[in-house]
Formats: C-alpha cells, sequence, structure tokens
C-alpha cells in the first residue's frame, strides 16, 4: 500500500491529493458537493481512469447526500443531473462513465426505499467501487509480475499507480508486485509532456517506494530500447475497445511502434472496468483535446512564441496488433484481439 492516498472520504466531505502540486507540494482540496467533484475531475486535481471513476462514485453519493428533498423520485432526477454534470468533465477514460452508470442503477434498483436509506445505499456503492479498485490492483499485479523476470528493465510511461488509481495502482502495481516478488527489477520512467505525470508522479512514487528509478525524456525512449537498457513495457489504459485498440496517455501508441521494432513486449494493465464493449474498435475512442497553454507553458513559464497554433490530444489509441497483453483482474489476454476478449467477458459473466 502506498503513503498517500489519492482520495478519503469522511462525513460527507471527500478530500482529493491535488496531484497538479506534486511532487513539491502535498495537499489536498475538500469537496462537498458533486459539482466541486467535478470541477477536480475537469482540473485534474484527481487523474488516471480508475481514480476518476472512484471519484466520480463519491460525486454522485455527495450528490444524494446534500439533496433535500423528501422524494426519492426527485432524489433521481437530482442524480440525473449530477451524472450529467460528472459526465461532462472528461471524455476518454471510460471508468468516469461507467461508475456513473453504476451508481444511478443503484438508485433505480432501490427506488422502493426511503431517501434516507436510498441515500445510504449510493454511498455504501461509492465505498464498494473504492474498495473493489485496490483489491482489483492487486489481482492485476499478481497476473502481471509472472510476466516480468529477474533484474528486468521495466519502462512506464505516465502514472498508472496508486494516485490515479485508489491504491497500489494497474501498470505501477505490476511493478509493485514484481518487486514485493523479489525481482530486482528497474524502472524507466517517462517523463510525459505536456502534463509531466511520468516525472512528477511515477517517479516520486518509485521514489516513495524505492524502487529505483531512471527518468528519461520522451524522446529518449527509442535510444534507451535500441542499446538494449528496456526490456519490457507496462502501461495504463483510459479505455479500451472490444477488439483491443486501448487508448493511453498521449505517446503511448509511438511507444508501442517502437517496442514492435526492437522485439520488446508491450503489456496494458487494467480493470475490466475500462473496457468499453460497447465500442468495436479504437477509431470510436473519444479524445480528449486539452488547454494550448499545457503546450506553451511549463510551470507558468512561457516556453514557445506567442500565438503558435499547438494541438494537444491528452490521448492517442495504440492499436491491438501492437500489445503483447493485457493484463486484467481476471487474467492475461495475450496478443489481444475481439475474439479473446469476448470470451473473457463471457467467461466473467459466468461468473458473476
Ligand atoms: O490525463 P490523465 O493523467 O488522467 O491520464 C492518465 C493515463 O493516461 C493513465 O495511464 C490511465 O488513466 C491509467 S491509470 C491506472
Amino acid at each position: 500500500m502506498s503513503d498517500v492516498k489519492s482520495l478519503i472520504y469522511r462525513d460527507g466531505e471527500l478530500k482529493l491529493l491535488d496531484q497538479r502540486k506534486l511532487p513539491i507540494i502535498t495537499e489536498f482540496i475538500s469537496c462537498r458537493t458533486y459539482q466541486e467533484v467535478g470541477e477536480c475531475i475537469r482540473e485534474m486535481v484527481v487523474r488516471g481512469a480508475p481514480a476518476i471513476g472512484a471519484t466520480a462514485a463519491y460525486g454522485m453519493a455527495i450528490g444524494a447526500l446534500t439533496s433535500e428533498t423528501q422524494e426519492v423520485s426527485s432524489l433521481r432526477e437530482e442524480l440525473e443531473e449530477a451524472a450529467e454534470y460528472l459526465r461532462g468533465t472528461r471524455p476518454t477514460a471510460v471508468n468516469l462513465f461507467w461508475a456513473i452508470e453504476r451508481m444511478l442503477k443503484v438508485a433505480e434498483k432501490n427506488s422502493q426505499l426511503s431517501v434516507d436509506e436510498l441515500k445510504n445505499k449510493l454511498l455504501e456503492e461509492a465505498h464498494q467501487i473504492a474498495d473493489d479498485d485496490i483489491e482489483i490492483n492487486r489481482r492485476i499485479g499478481s497476473y502481471g509480475e509472472k510476466l516480468i523476470a529477474v533484474g528486468d528493465t521495466v519502462l512506464t510511461h505516465c502514472n498508472a499507480g496508486a494516485l490515479a488509481t485508489v491504491d497500489y495502482g494497474t501498470a505501477l502495481g505490476v511493478i509493485r508486485a514484481a518487486q514485493e516478488a523479489g525481482k530486482e527489477i528497474k524502472v524507466f520512467a517517462d517523463e510525459t509532456r505536456p502534463y509531466l505525470q511520468g516525472a512528477r508522479l511515477t517517479a516520486w512514487e518509485m521514489v516513495q517506494e524505492q524502487i529505483p528509478v531512471t527518468l528519461i525524456t520522451d524522446n529518449m525512449a527509442g535510444h534507451a530500447m535500441k542499446i538494449g537498457r528496456i526490456q519490457k513495457i507496462v502501461v495504463g489504459a483510459d479505455r479500451i475497445a472490444a477488439n483491443g485498440d486501448t487508448a493511453n496517455k498521449i505517446g503511448t501508441y509511438s511507444l508501442s511502434v517502437l517496442a514492435k521494432e526492437h522485439g520488446i513486449p508491450f503489456y496494458i494493465a487494467a480493470p475490466i472496468s475500462t473496457f468499453d464493449f460497447t465500442i468495436k474498435t479504437g477509431e470510436e475512442i473519444p479524445i480528449e483535446e486539452r488547454s494550448s497553454r499545457e503546450v506553451t507553458h511549463v510551470f507558468d513559464v512561457q516556453i514557445a512564441p506567442e500565438g503558435v497554433d499547438v494541438f494537444n490530444p491528452a490521448f492517442d489509441v495504440t492499436p491491438h496488433e501492437n500489445i503483447t497483453a493485457i493484463i486484467t483482474e481476471y487474467g492475461v489476454i495475450e496478443n489481444p484481439d475481439a475474439e479473446k476478449i469476448a470470451a473473457l467477458r463471457s467467461q466473467i459473466e459466468k461468473e458473476v
């Protein structure tokens, strides 16, 4: 378990670790309304697909708890409004939409309860989503570490760690589990321009855990692969289409192409809640475009000419053909494709 939590809920208040300020300042932002929760997702106080999902679930619970209505029907209407607001915060990570739908289903299934009972049920569900996330990441870690050999150097991109989840992480969960299994691994962390999640968050998590980490700028990854410094690549995901095409932080696709060129295994670590079975291929995944300022400035210092044209997609899509395997809490899907993913899905549905 990591020392610092991305989110803490207590008595109607959701405290979110302000990830924009890490690793320099450790500060929490307090949210007491669903709108405040939504703003924190939009402004990336909290980020990372599973953390966004759990935060949105608490946003829905807080929306219910702060409602003054005495009628279940109007509570459900207010929940729809909260859902609409939260859905509008970030478009790519499907865990956001998944968690909101899960909360709305609880409201639908329990509409016979009193207002207070329903509020409690919704809070219980948010806690369940958060608790499950930690357990799921542990399972991903234990499947994933088996793919890592003693002494490997593992490259990761962005931050798919404890900060991007409720705890432990997906890609960094695999790395943590390999370390716990005594594999004496090393990590290379891409800095991940423009938002620097690798430099600010992944490097910080690894230093905290005393896992040997080397920070590189994104354009050094190809060279590091070419000279044999990287044995495996493990990254997270924001949305996985039914055929295995995977959206993740911008720069992931380029890494997958380089990995293919150099014969390096390229793994995605993600929970089943990151799969979007409603879309056939990655072409349908909405890609968030963020402010040009993220590219023209670094920490408020302007580094580009005034008025320059900027393109700032926050994510890209890696085609499934470039992915060696997807590591989930239900096992590893090697050479993922629509057929194998459908088979795992039906196996899960039978188990549940
Ligand atoms: O823009 P971000 O920081 O929310 O993007 C995060 C990523 O791309 C992560 O790799 C992904 O969400 C997986 S987190 C376990």
